[in-house]
């Protein structure tokens, strides 16, 4: 895979740089992959536009009235999409059902130091303590957000059936190749509900072709600050 070992390499605790963003929420820089984990343009601003925005609202506009929406994850990370999943939640009243994969968990004291002083520090705390393998139920004001943390290369992930939406959140195509192949996009295409979707901040030409090439219909939609185009995908 593209740069992994320099990157591996890059994740003890002192190579990993806590950044502030152009929103004034934080992300984390890997130096040995010159890599963000979000846009330094607005790490928060990029996650409700790409996974909230049009992952989880577009969804839930197209099926009206769920009581749950199943969500996959590549990559869990500092656990942005998944705190602002919870936030969703409360918001719509729809339950969700959120299952991460991430190869590289972060260290519980980076994670305190990046969401500490914040609103999320309590759910964060929640979250990254949680146990992998097994689901975990976060309460909440409404109910309760249900979590499973896989620790494992997504290559060779157990991918739950019917899941609902994905948020394929990677590192970029150029730093981390191996991870926008059609031979991983398959296994989700396969596991996606008829009405499922998938997004992606990437619209990069690789990630196109990797997506169509499994028989995912795709929409360009309007980007973050910033960034041109964001993608989406349904079943074709
Ligand atoms: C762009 S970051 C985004 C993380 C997260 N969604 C967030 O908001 O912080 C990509 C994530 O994918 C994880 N990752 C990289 N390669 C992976 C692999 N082969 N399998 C599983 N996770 C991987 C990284 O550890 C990192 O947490």
């Amino acid at each position: 895979m593209g740069n992994e070992a320099t990157w591996a390499d890059s994740t003890n605790d002192e190579a990993v740089r806590v950044l502030t963003t152009d929103d004034g929420s934080k992300t984390l820089y890997l130096p040995g992959m010159d890599e963000t984990y979000h846009s330094t343009h607005g790490a928060i601003t990029e996650s409700r536009h790409v996974y909230i925005r049009h992952g989880l609202d577009c969804w839930l506009r197209e099926n009206p009235g769920a009581a749950e929406v199943r969500v996959f994850e590549m990559g869990l990370g500092t656990g942005t999409n998944a705190l602002l999943a919870m936030d969703w939640s409360e918001e719509t009243g729809c339950r969700v059902a959120f299952y991460s994969v991430e190869k590289f968990p972060l260290a519980k004291p980076v994670m305190q130091v990046y969401w500490g002083d914040t609103v999320y520090a309590e759910r964060s705390e929640a979250l990254h303590g949680a146990d992998w393998e097994q689901w975990t139920e976060i309460p909440m004001a409404n109910g309760v957000f249900r979590l499973f943390k896989h620790r494992s290369d997504i290559q060779s992930a157990e991918i739950p059936a019917a899941m609902d939406v994905v948020f394929w959140d990677a590192f970029g195509p150029k730093k981390q190749t191996g991870v926008w192949r059609e031979a991983l996009f398959r296994p989700i295409y396969d596991s996606l509900d008829a009405r499922g979707l998938l997004v992606t901040y990437s619209s990069a030409g690789e990630v196109k072709r990797a997506l169509k090439g499994v028989g995912f219909a795709l929409e360009k939609l309007d980007g973050p600050p910033f960034k041109r185009h964001m993608l989406r995908a349904r079943k074709g």
